[in-house]
């Protein structure tokens, strides 16, 4: 059966896919953004050398600066990669997106945020869409609960979306959002999280949790088992109606492969949440892998001439209130 797609790819603006090179654009809101905090930081120069390899974020100034100066963009293409799929290859990821985000009362988990690549740049996205009128501006109301350990990352990821509000509003997306000190490895600041996200989410007609480019750390760094419990109470305390976990990664090889982290990721879902009837299945999941991939060029907004390589390899768990029993 032909799946129809919430926003079709041949409505995607010029402005966030150029279609005659296959090249995303990062949305102008989320690039304002982004420059406003290199400036502040005086990283934009740095923001032009290339990019060093293995870099993963981190608690201390300097490696929240090396991400938001080296990394931001590219986890940015992958979340609008996600959000848009322009190649037609994750439509259940990208309708997920569509139909959570496209009015009323909304709750949105970015974890860890970082500095924000991933909430700001589904926010600017939607803008994006709603200002070329590809989609209605029915009043959106997004309450944001960002977690992230590094204090750095919280206030980058604050300010830039506080330098966005106007501007949001102006197409109909009212935001209030919070960035929480979260340390994925620590149960009472996991609970801390949990209480929060409770609180914010009531009374919203649809939940999403966005993880993003957490592996390096979860699983290059080895914190998987430190932090598995956490996630466990995360996705068991986030059933609710119309909520839903986006995971998105590179899609390199120790995410990948057997034995990678997706699997491990999949392993563990299933073992919690075994008797849940979604598990995970993508279109066409006969004879595709668990997770949906794509790859794309992304415009770096610095550099004319430079275009990158996205990629990502991502994973939506439903999470209903009903468990079946086994
Ligand atoms: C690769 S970055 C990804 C950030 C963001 N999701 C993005 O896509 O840009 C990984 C983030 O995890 C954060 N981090 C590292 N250890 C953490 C922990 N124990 N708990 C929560 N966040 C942590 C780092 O500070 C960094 O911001």
């Amino acid at each position: 059966m032909t799946h129809v797609r919430l926003i079709p790819t041949s409505e995607l603006p010029e402005s966030l896919w150029r279609k005659g090179t296959n090249c995303l654009i990062l949305p102008p809101l989320l690039v304002s953004a982004w420059q406003a905090l290199l400036e502040a930081e005086g990283l934009t120069d740095k923001a032009n050398l290339p990019v060093p390899d293995n870099l993963i974020g981190g608690i201390t100034k300097d490696a929240t600066n090396d991400h938001l100066t080296w990394r931001f963009t590219g986890s940015s293409a992958r979340v609008q990669m996600a959000m848009l799929d322009p190649l037609s290859s994750l439509d259940q990821i990208s309708d997920a997106f569509a139909k959570t985000f496209s009015g009323g009362q909304v709750f949105l988990a970015d974890l860890p945020c970082g500095s924000g690549a991933a909430v700001l740049t589904i926010l600017a996205t939607i803008a994006e869409l709603r200002r070329t009128n590809k989609v209605p501006r029915t009043p959106l109301h997004v309450t944001v609960l960002g977690g992230e350990i590094s204090e750095f990352a919280r206030a980058y990821a604050t300010n830039a979306i506080t330098s966005l509000l106007s501007a949001l509003e102006g197409v109909g997306i009212f935001v209030n959002a919070e960035f929480l000190k979260w340390d994925a490895c620590d149960k009472f600041s996991n609970a801390d999280l949990i209480k929060e996200l409770t609180l914010r989410s009531q009374g919203c007609g649809a939940r999403m949790i966005v993880l993003a480019n957490f592996s390096g750390f979860l699983q290059n760094s080895g914190k998987w088992n430190a932090a598995k419990d956490q996630f466990d109470a995360l996705f068991l305390h986030s059933r609710d109606v119309n909520s839903c976990a986006i995971w998105i990664e590179p899609l390199t090889n120790t995410v990948t492969a057997t034995g990678g982290f997706l699997s491990r990721l999949v392993n563990w879902f299933q073992k919690v949440f075994g008797a849940l009837p979604q598990q995970t299945q993508l279109v066409g999941d006969e004879d595709q892998p668990i997770y949906g991939s794509s790859n794309a060029l992304a415009q770096h907004p610095l550099r004319p001439e430079h275009q990158f390589n996205s990629n990502l390899a991502v994973i939506r768990f439903d999470l209903p209130i009903k468990v079946v029993s086994k």
